[in-house]
């Protein structure tokens, strides 16, 4: 099994190119899928999660070229997708899961979507059910709850008003590409307005969509024509570095052309009111997206009380915000957090679990954490418990404290930040790592 051998950094020097977006990457993917004539993806992010999506098209009847760091994707529109061989493995991926069932909904076609033991633990029906709405027929286990999921898709669907009891990227875009193939006006409304990408990407590939504070609706049917897309580097990935940067006693780490969306970027605003340096230069747009370069310094952090709308902002990135927390002087409370429970793992629970080893004071709250950060951390021997995010944060505290941490089960870091020792590596940390395939 592979792990991670961390000892204490006293410096963090250079300059780092965070992997490419992950959620931007697979809606890349699978909106080439859908378009007609050519997509060119540029700094994609190759890693399992994404190539996942990569491997469903394929299978779905899709040509794809890989050419150095970039994706060539020949799409013929929706009525060239042909029924799979085979099941479509998702392995680790939530939103290959989510996104690619809501597309197979309106495709006249049998699929079985499947996943790792974490994606079969993760709710789907919050997504089966509206998609039935729409006439697709889905059979799902657990009483309609878990994959493996059987989609059988209809063309075209019947347009729906779909509220969404929680705030979720993934059933959003799920059911705007279900509406891509419905007949009429479909309309998502969210609680709060999660990330947006989908919504920025659908116009560079030519489609209409209107857009009303929490509510997105798109007219269908609807025909994507192929784009291109530069993928910016992921900020959910970046939050390592930048927080390993503010904890390490003397860094400058600069990470170029990050995304930026403001419905990512709730870390830098909470960081930011904790006290850290982070500075963000020479914003930009690339591909419908702000980016921006990033800088990050060592800086004393102070505790934060976080939640509510918040909360959708920083999704991803609960697991680093525990870390940064554990390093604040006094008490950190994040709430409003309960759809962390449902994540690649139970992150509130293991975040909990896995800082008690390093020495930090933790409650575990029904939905968030209470952190008594500012003691010095110790070295601990800890688990990722399969989870990439806990994994990296874990990482992360063992740079900050004193003597060496190890980090069990971390293959799983694959899934979103494929090279991520290597990266802290070249900066100055000792980070080594043993045991990979
Ligand atoms: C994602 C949405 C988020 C996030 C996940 C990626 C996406 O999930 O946690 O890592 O790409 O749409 P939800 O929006 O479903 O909470």
């Amino acid at each position: 099994m592979s792990r991670l051998t961390v000892r204490p950094a006293a410096r963090l020097a250079g300059e780092a190119a965070a992997p490419g977006d992950k959620s931007i990457t697979h809606r890349a993917i699978l909106l080439a899928a859908l378009a007609e004539g050519p997509t060119v993806i540029r700094r994609y992010l190759p890693a399992d999660d994404c190539l996942r999506s990569l491997a469903a098209i394929e299978a779905l009847g899709v040509a794809v070229k890989r050419e150095d760091a970039q994706l060539r994707i020949e799409g013929k529109g929706p009525e060239a997708l042909r029924e799979p061989a085979g099941l479509l493995d998702l392995g680790n991926s939530g939103t290959s899961l989510r996104l690619l069932t809501g597309l197979l909904a309106a495709q006249p076609f049998i699929s079985i979507l499947t996943g790792d033991a974490s994606l079969r633990r993760r709710p789907m029906r919050r997504l089966i059910e509206p998609l039935r709405q729409m006439g697709a027929e889905l059979f799902a286990w657990g009483g309609g709850e878990r994959a493996p999921v059987v989609v059988h898709g209809r063309r075209p669907l019947r347009a729906i008003h779909a509220v969404l009891p929680v705030a979720s990227a993934q059933l959003k875009s799920a059911l705007l590409l279900a509406g891509l193939g419905a007949e009429g006006d479909t309309e998502i409304t969210e609680p709060a307005r999660s990330r947006d990408h989908t919504e920025r990407m659908l116009p560079q590939f030519g489609a209409a969509l209107k857009i009303q504070g929490p509510r997105v609706g798109v007219t269908g049917p609807q025909r994507l024509r192929g784009a291109r897309i530069d993928v910016p580097a992921d900020l959910s990935s970046a939050a390592f570095v930048l927080v390993a940067a503010t904890v390490v006693p003397s860094a400058q780490v600069r990470l170029p052309a990050v995304g930026v969306n403001p419905t990512r970027t709730g870390l830098l605003d909470i960081l930011s009111a904790m006290g850290a340096k982070i500075d963000v230069a020479n914003r930009r747009e690339q591909s419908g997206e702000p980016v921006a370069d990033l800088t990050a310094r060592p800086a004393s952090l102070r505790g934060v009380t976080v939640g509510g709308e918040q909360i959708v902002a920083m999704i991803d990135e609960f697991p680093i915000l525990c870390v940064a927390a554990a390093m604040a002087e006094g008490e950190t409370v994040i709430r409003d957090a309960q759809e962390l429970r449902v994540k690649e793992s139970d992150r509130i629970a293991v975040m909990a679990a896995e800082l008690r080893k390093f020495g930090v004071a933790v409650d575990e709250l029904p939905d968030g954490v209470r952190i008594a950060g500012g003691a010095p951390l110790r070295g601990a021997v800890a688990s990722s418990h399969g989870d990439h995010r806990v994994a990296m944060a874990l990482a992360v505290a063992g740079l900050a404290a004193k003597g060496e941490t190890v980090i069990e089960d971390t293959a799983c870091i694959e899934t979103s930040f494929p090279g991520f020792a290597g990266l802290l590596q070249r900066l100055g940390a000792d980070i080594v790592e043993t045991g990979a395939a």
